[in-house]
């Protein structure tokens, strides 16, 4: 074999394994378990779960689950805008100038708010540009008889926070992780659903 038929099947070969390790990717739904780390350990389960109270060994009533701070307490624009947002540093000090203040991360967060830099969160969910996505859309859908089209209670009934429907329970998790697909069939499926009474135009989503 010379040296150029060789070189024109390596080239071959590359192309092959970039066609199918990028089809490979394109049907992984790669987006889905995506769970980067912090510069802060900020615990969803701490300051959005539910309480639970223990009595600790000076006979104090303690509270080592969460402090149930509603959602829309940090994140506050999804009921009013596209994007929803990750609070600023200064949602946090209202309380943590003066709580926490022995604990470890909130000492971090501290030093970033002495500094006067904002705290570097990573991007949990980031969709492509050429896609359009509005959170007040969503969260305030409502159908005819002014029902809420997206649910608010789950399987059992129970009551839920609107955002679950696409972001699972935040107020569970430890660390923030994508918990549906986010990709296009995962909207199509959805909007789909004839209860939703959505569209499926290209346009509606592709602007
Ligand atoms: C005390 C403030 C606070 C509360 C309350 C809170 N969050 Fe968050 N949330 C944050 C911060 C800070 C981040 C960024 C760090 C991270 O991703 O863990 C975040 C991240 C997120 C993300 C990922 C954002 C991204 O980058 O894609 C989602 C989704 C989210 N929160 C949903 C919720 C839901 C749902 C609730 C209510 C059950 C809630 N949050 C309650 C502060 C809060
Ligand atoms: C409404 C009040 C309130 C707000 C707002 C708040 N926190 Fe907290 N946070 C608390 C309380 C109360 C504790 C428990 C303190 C303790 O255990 O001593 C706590 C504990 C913490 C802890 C340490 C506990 C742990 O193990 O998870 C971190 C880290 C933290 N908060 C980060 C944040 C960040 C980041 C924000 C802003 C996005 C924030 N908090 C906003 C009240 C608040
Ligand atoms: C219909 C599905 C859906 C619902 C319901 C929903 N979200 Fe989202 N959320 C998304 C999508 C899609 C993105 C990614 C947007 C992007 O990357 O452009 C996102 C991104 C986020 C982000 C990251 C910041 C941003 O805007 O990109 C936060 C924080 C967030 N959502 C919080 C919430 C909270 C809090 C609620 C409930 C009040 C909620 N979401 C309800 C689909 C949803
Ligand atoms: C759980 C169901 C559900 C999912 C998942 C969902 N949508 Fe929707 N979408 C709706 C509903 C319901 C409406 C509002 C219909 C109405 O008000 O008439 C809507 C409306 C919209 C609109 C129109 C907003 C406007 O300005 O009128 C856009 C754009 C949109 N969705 C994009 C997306 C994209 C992009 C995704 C995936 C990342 C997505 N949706 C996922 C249920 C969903
Ligand atoms: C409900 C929202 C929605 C509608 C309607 C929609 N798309 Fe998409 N589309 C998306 C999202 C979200 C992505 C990003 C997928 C990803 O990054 O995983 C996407 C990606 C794409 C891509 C990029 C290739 C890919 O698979 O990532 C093309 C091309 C595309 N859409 C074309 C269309 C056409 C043509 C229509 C109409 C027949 C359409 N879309 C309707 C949400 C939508």
């Amino acid at each position: 074999m010379n040296g150029r038929s060789k070189r024109v099947r390596i080239l071959a070969l590359l192309a092959v394994v970039a066609v199918t390790g990028s089809l490979a990717y394109a049907l992984s739904n790669a987006r889905k378990g995506y769970e980067p780390r912090q510069p802060i350990l900020f615990r969803h389960t701490r300051m959005a779960g539910v309480p639970v109270w223990q009595t600790n060994e000076k006979g104090e009533k303690v509270n080592v689950g969460g402090f149930g701070i509603p959602c829309v307490y940090c994140h506050t624009m999804p009921y009013k805008g596209r994007h929803s947002t990750v609070p600023s540093t200064a949602v946090c000090m209202n309380c943590h100038s003066s709580v926490g203040l022995n604990k470890e991360w909130v000492l971090k967060m501290k030093d970033y708010w002495d500094r006067g830099e904002p705290i570097p969160w990573v991007k949990v969910h980031d969709l492509p540009d050429f896609v359009y996505y509005d959170h007040s859309a969503h969260v305030n859908a409502k159908d005819d008889q002014g029902k809420p089209l997206l649910a608010v209670t789950d399987e059992q009934g129970k009551a839920m926070v609107v955002c679950q429907n696409c972001h699972g329970k935040v107020e569970e998790m430890e660390i923030v992780s994508v918990q549906n697909t986010f990709n296009m069939q995962w909207c199509l499926d959805c909007h789909r659903k004839p209860e939703m009474k959505t569209s499926t135009d290209c346009v509606v989503c592709h602007r």
